[in-house]
């Protein structure tokens, strides 16, 4: 039994793990190279874009119309879905044969014969729920190589299966098939078409008549590969992997009639015998299309695996000999070792190899072995599906004219099972490449996922899936695929892909139609900033200052630091996420400096200011305890991020709470004042206030230590606002005419005059009405991080109630105030990990997302995050071309120092301000320096000049 030729051909076929593994890591190269823009071109695996970029939710419904062309068909199919995904889908089928002599004429004359069928099969179909259809969408199968730019875009690049017409290579096939629908609906044509079915009306007939026109549409045009993977998911559960495992079978009409036709299941077209795959991948890396976000279905086209040699370690003499007696040599050699065209062959010729060699059929007649495909897809089936029984190989052996032995046949039944189980586990090989790839691409640290499989190889060869499940697991053990049988993918999943599209298309529109209002044209921009150049000169003006929005404050900083500052001082900084006190020691060689971080709970934000002051000194007290400083008596620098009337240095009457705090009795009053005040109460005598600075004061203080250009300080954090050095002689609300002044802006009230209503969306209504200061700090509510999340959590509300997330679920939680955090948008924006952790952060928020609504949750973060990034960007161009314009130059050269959790940490934002400011400050050259610990620094050094001007006075 154990002859030695046997053997070796038999160890041939069996490819032990490691083998597998290379190959595995061979076919994740090659489809790497197919998806990449600059080696697409020579790769194999051609990774084609498919332009599906959503599996069925089981939402969609209505009537679908698909058109197959097939290699001497034309199948055409009228699917009835239901929106839910229990019920299966109602489908009518037609088959038309091709008349001949078509596949090789004039290409209109092909389009025509098929439009005649769409004609026909609509006269003699009813379907339930047409009356009120306005149009009816058509999926276009046609399975040859094409150039496709958009799901309803596709240029032929040539014909294969024996079709050969003219005029059709390099159009657009889609076009090609929607004009010959339409001329054949026109109002002449119809009567003749329709046949009383009322079915089928043209664009055209429309305009003449004034009842609603139906007419189709082609609204997409796809391989038939695709097909499988969405026919599975509508059976409830997303399919993200296809697999095409040899001869697909296909639902056909028998009799035909109307409404009572008999279906029968029977292979679609013998030419389809090979192999394929198609899977989600993410667009970003599908580099041949444009698509960037989401995922994109890409049909590998794995046939062609091997064509550049990969496989030459792994193929047999009998494969050699396969692909030689072939059609096309050299080509499709992955499909050679696993298609079902090919198995027989494969299994001929290692007969062929053994007879000669004597080790089989000895002294026996074993001519019939040349005889180019005696072996069947079915003979194969019978041998390995019957393991136990030998007389079914005899059987089938002698049927072919053989006399063989009974070691012949058990011999046959060996090779056969070899050849078989090859093919299943190369299945395996290129699933688990995908599967793995998946993986890695995802981020994931493991992957779930579900395969469709179809083809007779899958359904036919018992031990196909079991093979295919322990192979790739052995293969990608971070992977768990789930297989899902699939049945008539190319008709079935046309219509999916047909109604996904539309539901796609449908959902796009109500999308923009929200989002629209919050995306801002380059007009828009320029209006704010000149708006904003308005208000800054009405601010700064005597008399127009009491009434415009931007207050542009005094500071009494007049110089940014020279270096020559020192000294040890305590510095306060009120106003941002974080309340901290700190120790700053500024000498020649530098800042040093310690702090804490301290809680200021809401109770005292929004008490009495009373309360809020004693707070502060208790703070300052254990900080100095901690920090060994009692006994020193340090000058005090306050970093207070609101906007105040400042009198001087030391002096500044609060004018308004922003950011949620409230508390009572500030108003009004001097808050160094009510500090010294507190410390009296609480008998903390060691302390000295000297001066008080806003954060972006302070931040443009720490920054011009380092930078003297650095003249504007900036903050995007829990709130926003900007400061710049002024000319003295524009400032009409403090005396004098020399030098500089820093002035805050206090930019965040902007708009509150109702100069800015045309930009505020609904969303910022109700966001702003929610808040502790309705009407006010109207600027700061479309840009700062204490509103972002708010704005982006009622874009959401929305959208769910229009059913546009989380399929329509209602979402409760949603309505809770502030449960979107802003960091969520930096951490939602980021790409590719940030979708495994938006659904972490909405399972929080107890929703359940599909990767669809995480995409669009990107949209809508994104949406909101840019504006505000350009909002920013247009208030500093105004305060760069009016800093230009009051020193006389062409070109502008500035520094600023920039501080804020949003601005930190948001992954765009800086970006999007920084080019949108190049775009609307194009004369101005931009430096933007990030600040650490920059307030507080600031405010020391803010105290330093005013401690050093005080020693000096004395
Ligand atoms: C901090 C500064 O780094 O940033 C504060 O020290 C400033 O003074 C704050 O107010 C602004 O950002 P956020 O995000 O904390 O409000
Ligand atoms: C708010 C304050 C302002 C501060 C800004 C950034 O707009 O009113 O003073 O600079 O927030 O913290």
């Amino acid at each position: 039994m154990h002859h030695p030729q046997i053997q070796r051909a038999l160890r041939s076929l069996s490819i032990p793990l490691e083998r597998l593994h290379v190959m595995k890591g061979h076919m994740i190269q090659d489809m790497c190279k197919g998806l990449s823009r600059q080696t697409h071109a020579q790769a194999k695996v051609r990774m084609l874009p498919t332009y599906i970029c959503s599996t069925p939710n089981g939402t969609e419904k209505g009537n679908f119309l698909v058109v197959e062309l097939c290699q001497t068909q034309v199948r055409t199919l009228l699917v009835t879905l239901y929106g839910d995904g229990n019920l299966s889908p109602q489908m009518m089928y037609k088959i038309y044969e091709l008349p001949e002599g078509i596949t090789r004429g004039e290409g209109e004359a092909l389009f025509n014969f098929i439009a005649q069928c769409v004609t026909q099969f609509l006269s003699e179909t009813t379907s339930p729920d047409t009356d009120s259809e306005q149009c009816l969408p058509l999926g276009f199968v046609f399975p040859f190589s094409c150039r496709q730019t958009q799901l309803n875009k596709a240029e032929l690049l040539s014909w294969s299966k024996g079709f050969n017409c003219s005029g059709v290579v390099g159009k657009d096939v889609v076009e090609m098939l929607q004009t010959a629908i339409d001329k054949h609906a026109g109002p002449d044509k119809e009567g003749e078409a329709s046949g009383g079915g009322g079915w089928f009306k043209s664009r055209k007939s429309s305009q003449s008549a004034p009842s609603p026109s139906r007419h189709v549409e082609v609204v997409a045009l796809m391989n038939d590969t695709v097909g499988t993977m969405m026919t599975c998911s509508m059976e409830g559960r997303a399919c993200e992997v296809a697999m095409v495992a040899g001869e697909r079978w296909a639902l056909h009409v028998c009799g035909g009639a109307a409404g009572g036709a008999v279906l029968v299941l029977s292979p679609i077209t013998p030419a389809d015998k090979g192999s394929n795959c198609c899977f989600m991948a993410e667009a970003y890396l599908v580099e041949t299309t444009e698509e960037t976000s989401g995922r994109m279905c890409v049909n590998t086209e794995w046939g062609c695996f091997g064509d550049d040699g990969t496989l030459k370690d792994l193929v047999t003499p009998f494969d050699q000999a396969v692909d030689e007696e072939s059609s096309n040599p050299g080509e499709k050699r992955f499909e050679k070792m696993v298609g079902t065209l090919y198995l027989g062959e494969i299994v001929r010729h290692v007969l062929i190899a053994l007879t000669a060699e004597k080790a089989m059929f000895t002294g026996t007649d074993a001519a019939v072995l040349k005889e180019k495909g005696v072996f069947t897809m079915q003979h194969l089936l019978d041998i390995v599906n019957n393991d136990d029984s030998i007389t079914e190989v005899k059987r089938i052996l002698e049927a072919l004219g053989l006399q063989p032995s009974e070691r012949d046949c058990g011999r046959m039944q060996q090779i056969c099972r070899a050849v078989m189980g090859r093919a299943a586990t190369f299945h395996a090989t290129g699933l688990a490449a995908i599967l793995s790839y998946m993986c890695q691409t995802r981020n994931l640290e493991s992957l779930m996922v579900n395969v469709g499989v179809e083809g007779e190889l899958f359904a036919g060869y018992s031990r196909f899936e079991e093979i295919v499940m322990s192979v790739s697991r052995l293969l990608a053990p971070e992977c768990m695929a789930t297989i899902l049988a699939s049945r008539d993918g190319s008709g079935r999943g046309a219509a999916m892909v047909t109604a996904v599209a539309l539901r796609l298309a449908a959902q796009r529109r109500a999308v923009n139609e929200v989002l629209g209002p919050l995306r801002l044209s380059r007009d828009d921009l320029v209006k704010v900033q000149t708006l904003m150049r308005q208000e800054m000169d009405r601010g700064l003006g005597k008399e127009t200052n009491a009434s415009a929005s931007v207050r542009m404050l005094p500071t009494y900083v007049t110089h940014t630091p020279d270096g020559t500052e020192k000294g040890d001082f305590l510095a306060l900084d009120l106003g941002g996420t974080n309340f901290r006190v700190l120790v700053v020691r500024i000498a020649e060689a530098g800042i040093t400096m310690a702090s804490e971080i301290y809680v200021i709970p809401v109770g005292v934000m929004q008490g009495s200011g009373e309360e809020l002051f004693d707070h502060i000194i208790d703070c300052i007290i254990d900080f100095q305890t901690k920090q060994n400083l009692v006994a020193q008596m340090l000058p005090l620098g306050f970093t207070f991020s609101f906007p105040c009337q400042q009198v001087g240095l030391d002096k500044a009457l609060l004018l308004t709470w922003t950011k949620g705090f409230s508390a009572t009795g500030c108003v009004g009053q001097d808050v160094v004042q009510l500090l010294r005040e507190a410390a009296k109460r609480k008998r903390h005598l060691g302390m000295q206030v000297v001066a008080l600075v806003n954060d972006t004061v302070g931040t443009m203080m720490a920054c011009g230590y380092d930078d003297p250009k650095c003249e504007i300080g900036l903050i995007v954090g829990t709130g926003t606002n900007a400061c710049y050095m002024e000319e003295m002689k524009n400032v009409g609300t403090v005396e004098g005419d020399q030098g500089r002044m820093c002035i805050n802006m206090e930019w965040g009230a902007f708009g509150d005059n109702g100069c800015l209503d045309h930009l505020f969306t609904h969303f910022d209504l109700v966001v702003d009405e929610t808040t502790i200061n309705p009407g006010k700090q109207r600027f700061e509510k479309l840009i700062s991080g204490m509103y972002l999340g708010e704005i982006v959590r009622q874009i959401l509300v929305v959208m769910t109630e229009k059913e546009l997330l989380f399929q329509g679920k209602p979402c409760p939680k949603l309505q809770t105030k502030d449960i979107f955090k802003t960091k969520f948008l930096s951490t939602i924006e980021l790409n590719g990990l940030a979708l495994r952790q938006i659904r972490t952060i909405l399972n929080e928020l107890e929703l359940d997302a599909t990767f669809e609504d995480c995409v669009l949750m990107r949209e809508v973060c994104q949406t909101v995050s840019l504006r505000a990034a350009q909002l920013c960007a247009a208030g500093l161009a105004a305060v760069v071309e009016k800093m230009r314009e009051s020193r006389g130059v062409d070109q502008l050269s500035v520094t600023v120092g920039v501080d804020g959790t949003l601005y930190k940490l948001h992954p765009c934002f800086s970006n999007n301000l920084q080019m949108t400011l190049k775009d609307l400050a194009p004369k101005c050259n931009v430096t933007f320096m990030l600040s650490e610990d920059g307030s507080g620094k600031g405010a020391a050094l803010v105290a330093a000049v005013a401690d050093r001007a005080a020693k000096a006075k004395e």
